[in-house]
């Protein structure tokens, strides 16, 4: 049975001091058995307090980013292994706000996934099209090519370390969600690209989150689709009852 996956991506917001506050809420409000696994991505900073905040609950901490190399003259930058030292097992990769404002290429992402892997992390995988394929119509290929080019390199085994996220650019951060329907059918195509690829038995097992402009509203018409698992939420992260309203919308 794969996973039902909730992941709050906290993006470049929250000082230590409102990062400790938003950990306190979550973990006031947030169920001893929640109806999804919980993963909350603070910045950089903010990491190691948040993984030593929330080591007795069920929520873990991701990272938002890391850089491909182990090591060495990479000014700014943070490696698999400085994370890995400070409780994160988990880093989102190819946001598309990486791939926007940072240039990440399919090919500069397969090498963090690769990464990523070596060191034993899981990796949520972002992914999705700009509003301009969709209206071309060439919003599958686009999503399959962002597979192909930075996973279907990847062995059968190191599948089990995977997370999708489906991303669609256009309903990220505009309150624009996609409709249930358009999400069940993306997170369709994708599931039967995965299996062309790998087979079914993985293609089951691989949870696919949706993530743009997901809230309490509209959270349990998306997940009741039978090819989403799950959300990777931004904005209604921040607030511990929306993001909680969220979870709980399974
Ligand atoms: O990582 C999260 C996504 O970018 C969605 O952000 O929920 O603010 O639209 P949003």
């Amino acid at each position: 049975m794969r996973k039902n996956i909730v992941a709050g991506n906290w993006k470049m917001n929250n000082d230590l001091a409102q990062t400790q506050e938003l950990i306190a809420d979550l973990k006031k409000q947030v169920s001893a058995d929640p109806a999804a696994t919980i993963m909350v991505a603070p910045t950089y900073t903010n990491l190691y307090p948040a993984f030593e905040a929330l080591k007795d609950t069920p929520i873990t901490v991701a990272a938002q980013n890391m850089h491909q190399n182990a090591n060495g003259a990479f000014t700014g930058e943070i490696s698999a292994a400085m994370l890995k030292s400070v409780g994160v097992e988990t880093v989102i990769l190819g946001h598309s706000e990486r791939r926007a404002y940072f240039k990440e290429s399919n090919e500069l992402l397969a090498e963090k996934v690769n990464t990523a892997l070596e060191n034993d992390m899981t990796v949520i995988f972002c992914f999705g099209e700009e509003l301009e394929d969709r209206k071309a119509d060439k919003h599958f290929d686009l999503v399959e090519s962002q597979l192909k080019e930075s996973l279907y390199h990847l062995s059968k085994e190191s599948w089990k370390n995977i997370i999708l996220a489906y991303e669609p650019v256009w309903a990220i951060g505009t309150g624009e969600t996609a409709s249930p329907e358009q999400a069940q059918e993306m997170h369709a195509f994708i599931r039967k690209s995965v299996a062309d690829a790998y087979g079914s038995e993985i293609a089951e097992e691989v949870s696919i989150l949706y993530g743009g402009s997901c809230k309490p509203g509209n959270a349990k018409e998306i997940f009741a689709n039978k090819d989403v698992d799950g959300g990777l939420i931004g904005g209604a992260s921040l607030k511990a009852e929306d993001f909680l309203a969220i979870v709980n919308s399974f």
